[in-house]
């Protein structure tokens, strides 16, 4: 388990940005900054991939240089994960992606989740590393879900679970459903879920903060 803001950095600004309900307001700074953040998880992951070394010719003379062994495969859930996984995506920029659509019903209580899943588009994963993204870890049970239908299209490596922000019940609850090879990474780690399985002290509803209510 990686947790980003264990330590100080520029991502406690943009962590702090998009939990104050004074900046909410604000939807094209809320995608920016989960962009933003999406692109220092990227980074982060990315030390923990496969490099090989590969020959490079600069205008002057050739070189050898450590580049990616193997891209990882990118997948989104929607709604929520568009602006972050856009930070992915523009690290990752060769990476292929897919999509998965998987959302709770409203009525859904800490006991009783209901997953739905709408949509599911992505290339085969087949003995890849896959970076799985939703920004918001709560029950765990939409990644456990998108999981289990991402392994129709062939076993991954491994895959990487990426959050913004992530609560311990969640974490719980992927790492004793998933027997795959897992890596769970978050932004920040708070500190538990309400009685409707919101993050606390969390954000709110990410999804309806970037893009508007259902
Ligand atoms: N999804 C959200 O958008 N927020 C939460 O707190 C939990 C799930």
């Amino acid at each position: 388990m990686f947790i980003l803001n264990k330590n100080n950095s520029i991502a406690n600004q943009f962590l702090s940005e998009i939990r104050d309900i004074n900046t909410h307001t604000d939807r094209l700074r809320f995608r920016k900054n989960l962009e933003r953040l999406g692109e220092i998880l990227a980074y982060e992951i990315s030390k923990s991939l496969e490099y090989k070394e590969s020959e490079i010719e600069t205008p002057l003379q050739k070189t050898k240089l450590n580049t990616l062994k193997d891209l990882p495969i990118l997948i989104g859930v929607l709604r929520a994960a568009v602006p972050f996984y856009q930070g992915f995506s523009n690290f990752f920029d060769h990476s292929d992606s897919g999509f998965i659509g998987a959302y709770r019903a409203e009525e859904s209580t800490q006991e009783a989740i209901n997953i739905t899943l709408q949509y599911l588009a992505t290339p085969d994963i087949t003995n890849r590393e896959v970076i799985l993204i939703d920004p918001m870890l709560a029950t765990g049970k939409s990644f456990v879900k998108s999981v289990e239908n991402l392994l129709k299209n062939g076993i991954p490596k491994k895959i990487h679970i990426a959050s913004v922000i992530a609560a311990p019940e969640g974490i719980k609850f992927i790492n004793d459903n998933l027997d795959i090879p897992h890596t769970i990474w978050t932004c920040a780690l708070d500190e538990k879920l309400n009685s409707k399985s919101y993050i606390v002290p969390g954000l709110g509803d990410a999804g309806d903060l970037a893009f508007g209510q259902k």
